[in-house]
């Protein structure tokens, strides 16, 4: 098959998202649509567990396929991935790997973080971790001097997301990378709210680790997520959080000590739930046969019809006007309501902070949103 241009999209690939048959999905921020080789992977897993009861050598060998996949995606080498059970978990991963004992031991995490990050930061306090937020408020833009004013000597890694997942504000990372990088300090994106919907190239942008997870933009399944681990800047991290499947010889069976993997590996813990890696590889080749700029491109327009679609309603939108997407978080007296009335009429999206996020994807098209616009229209009064 051929990858379908921005120009094809989403007619190419639209019947293979069986939901489409029913309502105006707008919700990939949260969850991707289903398609169906997603579905026919679930049911291999299952057939599996009938045919040959319990395969664990095609069990790890499908987690090595998917790492595969997250390495293309990624532009790296296989190596330098971690296939983890979810973002939170890689991230404990990496914060245990960190010394807070000596002088370097300060967080600087963002208030456009997702609150796990943050969560998890706020935890590592009891190890003699120091957290300082940069507060970007209601302008949603991360401001790079205050951010550069935090990160000092004294400061051991940053924490950004690359799109907020409140209002879909985009961080600007090789900025955000620099600042630390001469300061000394690591630096660990939140891809969540882009991977799949945004190109991401570790050999460009080098941060020292980038977390994710496959159940929105990758169009796959909760259970399965990636850790992105430099081998240049993070090779003497080793996690405490850690378990057999992060051995170096997974099934070497020691409890005399603990030699964990050489590579990203090291991050993973213990049994990877294995029916979302089926899903999850089924998925992410998935995004990858479509095409990640081709489908940046395609969402980039459905932005701008939102955009401008709200402003002429009178509507305001919270995402600033430098992010393509993929989300758009429209202002509401009522989100919740919102999201409501929009259900009603066979729409779905989610509310975040008083906003109601749209979430365009590779499948959605000029139409869906349309049709979101004249509910909006019809729902003037929960606008702001
Ligand atoms: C930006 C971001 N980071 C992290 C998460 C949560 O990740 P997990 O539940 O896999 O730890 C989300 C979930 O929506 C998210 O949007």
């Amino acid at each position: 098959m051929t990858t379908p241009t921005a120009a094809r999209l989403p007619q190419s690939i639209r019947s293979r998202f069986p939901v489409f048959e029913r309502l105006t999905y707008l919700n990939s921020c949260s969850q991707g649509a289903l398609s169906d080789v997603v579905r026919g992977a679930y049911d291999d897993y299952l057939s599996g567990l009938e045919t040959t009861g319990s395969d664990w050598d095609a069990w790890v060998g499908k987690q090595e396929e998917l790492r595969d996949l997250l390495a293309a995606l990624l532009n790296t080498a296989r190596g330098n991935v971690a296939v983890t059970t979810s973002a939170s978990a890689g991230l404990s991963a990496i914060a245990s790997a960190l010394d807070f004992s000596g002088s370097r031991n300060r967080v600087v995490t963002t208030d456009l973080d997702f609150p796990t990050s943050a969560q998890i930061w706020h935890a590592q306090a009891r190890r003699g971790a120091e957290i300082h937020t940069v507060r970007a408020g209601s302008s949603a833009v991360l401001d790079l001097e205050e951010l550069a004013a935090a990160v000092d000597e004294r400061t051991a890694i940053v924490t950004v997301p690359h799109v907020c997942y409140r209002n879909g504000a985009h961080v600007d990372l090789a900025a955000v990378i620099e600042i630390a990088h001469q300061r000394g300090a690591r630096v660990v994106v939140d891809a969540y709210q882009s991977v799949g919907a945004r190109p991401l190239d570790m050999q460009a942008l080098k941060p020292d680790f980038l977390v994710g997870g496959m159940l929105k933009y990758l169009l796959s399944s909760p259970g399965a997520a990636f850790l992105y681990a430099d081998p240049e800047t993070t090779a003497d991290l080793v996690p405490t959080v850690t378990g057999w499947f992060a051995a170096r010889d997974i099934f070497a069976m020691s409890i005399e000590g603990f030699d964990p993997a050489a590579d990203a590996r090291r991050f993973e813990a213990g049994t990877p739930a294995v029916p979302s890696l089926f899903a999850g590889a089924a998925g992410l080749a998935l995004m990858l046969e479509i095409g990640v700029e081709s489908t940046a491109a395609h969402v980039a327009g459905l932005c701008t019809q939102l955009r401008e679609g709200v402003a002429e309603i009178g509507g305001t939108v919270a995402t600033p006007a430098t992010a393509a997407g993929p989300m758009i978080a429209v202002r509401s007296t009522n989100a919740p309501a919102l999201v409501a009335a929009l259900a009603n009429e066979g729409i779905i999206v989610s509310d975040r902070d008083g906003n109601v996020r749209v979430s365009p994807h590779c499948y959605n098209s000029a139409e869906d949103i349309d049709h979101a616009l004249r509910v909006l229209t019809a729902q003037k009064g929960l606008l702001v």
